[in-house]
């Protein structure tokens, strides 16, 4: 067989071709090439007898075997212990609007591996994924089983993804590739706080609007491995796919493995197109619809939740117009701290003792739904829960099961265990009026016994307990934490609703954890509070209008101790709330533009755009060179519409043209200044 398959999408083209050697080889991905018949797999040879055809050659998805060195996508284990495969192309389906499916086989090993594609068109973006199956009579160990792999066409790529660790979650690198094989990796059975599960690959000279860009994202809410290889041959491959360290899956005669997909896209527009178009397809993922202005009592009541309390917490957010009251950790079991209570889902007597349901008529009477923390897939050894069902944990036979923040992991591989999670949280949710969730998992995995599938079974057996109590209640709101952003990945945006980013609420941090979060996460999926200042964490002071702008660039929240501010700081973060309802759709469903700024004062621009109408959000931390200005140029306005707009106490009328190439001046100044310029379309 020697053919050609080509995925077009408006703009790009990822061909894929079966040399005459018989290897399925990667052989475009890039702009859009409409003749079709031009796309074949460029010549190879045997450069030495060290430097063989299958190592040089780019092939889709390598499979571990004869004189393959570089990275593949599948190592599997035969019943007598052989891994050599030699899978054959052995026929494709074309579903509908372009989908494919290729088919490999090797016969002997009893080993079929299709690989899918699905076009997203209209967002130039493909989908891909891998389903193996076992046709032999015996048992196959699957030892890494990639979602794909990529090839990029060059070498000196600029590398981007975000690191960090729990408060200091998304913030943004970039590296150049090179020799060394750069490897990303989660192995806590979260997607972590350390890296995100994508990649950005970019030219040298990239910008935020021009040059090439290739990126991917997994969708996997649990442990993930990623490489990216500069080949000595030539060309950089990207592979990706579930976590493989200390993972194994047996597939059993007959049964078969699906990964989970990875979405892809390539544009020469720079990151900035790379963000929009994810976020357009992440929002996608997500169910429709505004996302409420919240208030959480975290930060202000920290385990010491009471009726009385909250209530008062509750009147006081109504006051200042939220729209949503979450009621966060210590209100069930013996929760007095946070060694305590995990696992026992029931209502504090000492906390509530009429329980909730006064409570949740109280927030409900004022106007605004009521939300609960939980943290479902945890149990403290201080709990009933635990008591009744030690064996319930992730343990191994040899130590006592180690916990971090007094807690131990509940194996959600086990059905009983899901069973159980599920009723209590759905008796929860039946029993009381709860519109909203809040589904923390404060610590890592570790310690998981000999079933070396427990990781992969374990992130399975969340993503069904969520989604079998979505089925359940479809009206509730369920968003994602752990600790922070530990778990923020493409696989948590299709079954969660809402996010959180980090427990740092220091508006100056924030920012840069916003950066790194909008490379390819939609602003939709990102709360943000306005919190205390100085700040718990940081004990920076910053002043309410920063603290509120910087909040306002996500989905808003409040998790300030609204009991000890004052009126008239109650007052103006009323204000700020009711400019946020207006503004909402702009920044919950427009186009973010990580703006330039051509000052050589630290101002930090950030435009949302719908088609009537874009904000400016202009920040100047610490003015540090005299009063300089900056120059503000928006994107993508229609050139010839007019556009109204005030900066600087006059009010502006210009053409979309002025104000993408010329741009408007803005001075701010002091520190921890900021603004938000409104630029209406006016005709
Ligand atoms: C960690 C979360 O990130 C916080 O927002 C808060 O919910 C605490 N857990 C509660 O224990």
């Amino acid at each position: 067989m020697n053919r050609t398959w080509a995925l077009q999408t408006p703009t790009t083209t990822y061909a894929v071709a079966c040399d005459e050697r018989g290897l399925l080889r990667s052989v475009h991905w890039g702009g859009r090439i409409d003749a079709v018949d031009d796309l074949t797999p460029g010549q190879l040879w045997d450069l030495s007898t060290n430097d063989l055809y299958a190592d040089i050659a780019e092939e889709e998805f390598p499979l571990h075997g004869g004189f393959r060195y570089k990275e593949v996508g599948l190592r599997a284990v035969l019943a007598d212990g052989t891994r050599e495969l030699r899978p054959v192309v052995a026929g494709d389906t074309w579903h509908e609007r372009g989908h494919l499916t290729i088919r490999c086989i090797d016969e002997d090993a009893g080993l079929t591996i299709d690989l899918y594609y699905r076009i997203v068109g209209d967002l130039d973006l493909i989908e891909r994924w891998v389903v193996v199956s076992n046709t032999s009579q015996d048992r196959i160990l699957l030892e890494r089983i990639a979602s794909a792999q990529f090839h990029i066409p060059f070498d000196d790529l600029r590398f981007s993804n975000v690191s960090g660790l729990w408060a200091a979650e998304f913030q943004p690198f970039t590296q150049p590739t090179g020799p060394a094989k750069l490897r990303l990796d989660s192995r806590k059975g979260v997607s972590d706080h350390r890296h995100n599960p994508s990649f950005i690959l970019a030219g040298p000279d990239t910008t935020e609007t021009a040059g090439p860009v290739w990126f991917g994202a997994l969708a996997h809410p649990g442990n993930f491995f990623l490489t990216v290889e500069q080949s000595q041959y030539g060309g950089t491959s990207v592979t990706i796919g579930i976590g493989e360290d200390d993972c194994a899956v047996t597939l059993e005669p007959g049964g078969s493995f699906t990964t989970p997909p990875v979405v892809a896209g390539y544009t020469r527009q720079g990151y900035g197109r790379m963000s929009t178009t994810a976020h357009a397809y992440g929002r996608r993922l997500m169910r429709p619809g505004p996302r409420p202005v919240l208030y959480n009592s975290w930060e202000a009541a920290g385990f010491d939740v009471t009726d009385d309390g909250q209530r008062e917490l509750a009147t006081r957010a109504r006051a200042i117009g939220a729209e949503l009251f979450v009621v966060d950790d210590g209100w069930f079991g013996r929760r007095g701290q946070e060694a305590d209570g995990l696992g026992d889902w029931w209502v504090s007597p000492e906390k509530f003792p009429r329980g909730l349901a006064p409570l949740v008529a109280h927030v409900n009477r004022l106007g605004m739904a009521f939300g609960i923390w939980v943290e479902p897939e945890m149990v403290s050894p201080n709990s009933d829960l635990y008591a009744a069902h030690p064996d319930w944990v992730h343990r191994d036979a040899r130590h006592d099961p180690e916990t971090s923040r007094d807690q131990l992991v509940l194996d959600l591989s086990r059905p009983d265990v899901r069973d159980h999670i599920f009723s209590v949280l759905d008796g929860l949710l039946s029993e009381n009026a709860i519109a909203y969730l809040k589904w923390d998992a404060n610590r890592p995995m570790a310690q998981v016994g000999p079933d070396r599938a427990v990781w992969w079974e374990h992130t399975a057996g969340l993503v069904a307990v969520v989604r079998r109590l979505r089925e359940a209640h479809p009206e509730v709101l369920i968003e994602a934490c752990a600790s922070g952003g530990g778990r923020v990945d493409l696989g948590t945006l299709g079954l969660f609703d809402d996010f959180w980013p980090s427990d740092n609420t220091d508006a100056l941090d924030r920012l840069t954890i916003q950066r790194g979060y909008s490379m390819l996460h939609p602003t939709k999926a990102m709360r943000a509070w306005i919190t205390d200042s100085p700040n718990f964490l940081t004990q920076r002071d910053i002043p309410l209008r920063f603290r509120a702008h910087v909040a306002m660039m996500g989905s808003l929240g409040v998790g300030a101790d609204l009991s000890s501010m004052t009126e008239t700081e109650l007052a103006e973060l009323g204000v700020y709330i009711d400019q946020y309802k207006t503004w909402r759709p702009v920044i919950q469903e427009g186009a973010l533009h990580r703006l330039d700024n051509p000052s050589p004062n630290a101002y930090q621009l950030y435009q949302f755009s719908v088609p009537e109408r874009s904000l400016v959000f202009v920040f100047l931390p610490a003015s540090r060179i005299g009063r300089r200005g900056t120059r503000v140029r928006l994107r993508g306005l229609e050139p010839d519409s007019r556009y109204r707009f005030t900066a600087n106490w006059v009010e502006h009328d210009r053409s979309g043209a002025w104000l993408m190439e010329h741009g408007f001046d803005v001075w701010l100044q002091g520190d921890y200044a900021s603004d938000v310029i409104v630029v209406d379309r006016i005709s």
